[in-house]
């Protein structure tokens, strides 16, 4: 993979892709971390000389179809107070009005172009469109990580027709996440729950020929359970539950507290339960304070996990939070 450094941006457009996905009510921004943490790649392209920034985004899931909930203006101005610069909003970066301000762009100047899911070519991976976009543009950086495992066209087709490279964020999460791939200090656990089984079935498999155990919580569990899916021993299922199976009961808590205690390396994603219901909060917490307590390298991503610690403030507590969810598995 290439990275910034390997690549001359002195007088370029260059074409930049984050994952601005945030969520939103009514037009204000809930928490602006995903913006925060594209500030570094950023402000480093516009160090170099008579560079010029194009920035490309998608938010929610609009469906190829204009949806005003769904635009990306907030978000320009929330970056615009961030970086305590102009950001030119680009309404349609398809039409000739969008043309004329991207190839007017002056040394030093920053655009944001609108929801690139208000198009249907963007999920649909579409080649053309794909060129639409990049073609009056030198350089392209990949800085979405959580949004790398889409085959989409910002994603999986600009690279194919442009020189491109991996920003800084998207550098990071390579090589944290690579680390949690070689445990270097053992016992090793991995935590994984919340739902979507078919995407966690296979990281769960893979972890667990990797660690010494994986805990498993979550919608995952029940599913596993009732499709009788056969794991190695080192997998561990809840063996009761809170209410039927909103979340893991209070052996199954211990448990996973002790096991976590004693682990000097911990990867966790997904939440033990329904923990935006607050009576079906527990699981979740007792795992989150087993963590924080253990004396281990320990790493956290997904949306959901995310904002249970955020909500805990105990996001200091970990050697690094992934801001992927599907990405970072
Ligand atoms: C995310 O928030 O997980 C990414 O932005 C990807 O969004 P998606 O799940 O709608 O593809
Ligand atoms: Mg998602």
């Amino acid at each position: 993979m290439k990275y910034l450094h390997d690549i001359d941006f002195k007088n370029k457009r260059v074409l930049l892709r984050t994952d601005y996905n945030v969520p939103l009510e009514n037009g204000k921004i809930l928490d602006d971390w995903r913006i925060q943490i594209s500030l570094p790649t950023i402000e480093y392209i516009l160090k170099q000389e008579n560079s010029k920034i194009v920035i490309i985004s998608h938010l929610g899931r609009p469906e190829g179809k204009f949806d005003s909930q769904l635009s990306l203006e907030p978000v320009a101005k929330k970056l615009e107070e961030l970086l305590g610069k102009e950001i030119i909003f680009i309404k349609d970066i398809l039409s000739s009005e969008g043309d004329e301000i991207i190839q007017s762009l002056e040394s030093g100047q920053i655009a944001l172009a609108e929801n690139l899911r208000f198009y249907p070519g963007e999920e649909a991976g579409d080649e053309k469109f794909a060129i639409d976009i990049c073609h009056h543009f030198g350089v392209f950086v990949n800085d979405a990580f959580s949004d790398s495992h889409r085959a989409h066209a910002s994603i999986f087709k600009i690279p194919q027709s442009k020189p491109s490279c991996a920003g800084l964020l998207m550098q990071k999460e390579v090589s944290e996440l690579s680390k949690a791939l070689q445990p270097s200090k053992r016992p090793a656990i991995a935590i994984i729950g919340g739902a979507k089984i078919e995407t966690k079935m296979p990281v769960i498999e893979n972890l667990a020929s990797i660690y010494d155990a994986v805990l498993v919580g979550g919608k995952i569990a029940v599913e596993a359970k009732e499709q009788s899916v056969k794991f190695e021993a080192n997998v561990i299922l809840p063996e009761d539950y809170i209410d039927e199976t909103f979340d893991i009961g209070k052996k199954t808590s211990e448990k996973y507290a002790l096991a976590i205690s004693s682990a000097s390396f911990l990867v966790w994603n997904g939440p033990m339960g329904k923990f935006e219901e607050g009576k079906y909060s527990k699981g979740t917490k007792d795992v989150l304070e087993a963590i924080v307590g253990a004396d281990a390298w320990k790493i956290a991503g997904g949306g959901e996990t995310l904002e249970f610690i955020h909500k805990n403030e105990k996001a200091d507590k970990f050697d690094f939070l992934s801001s992927g969810g599907g990405a970072m598995l």
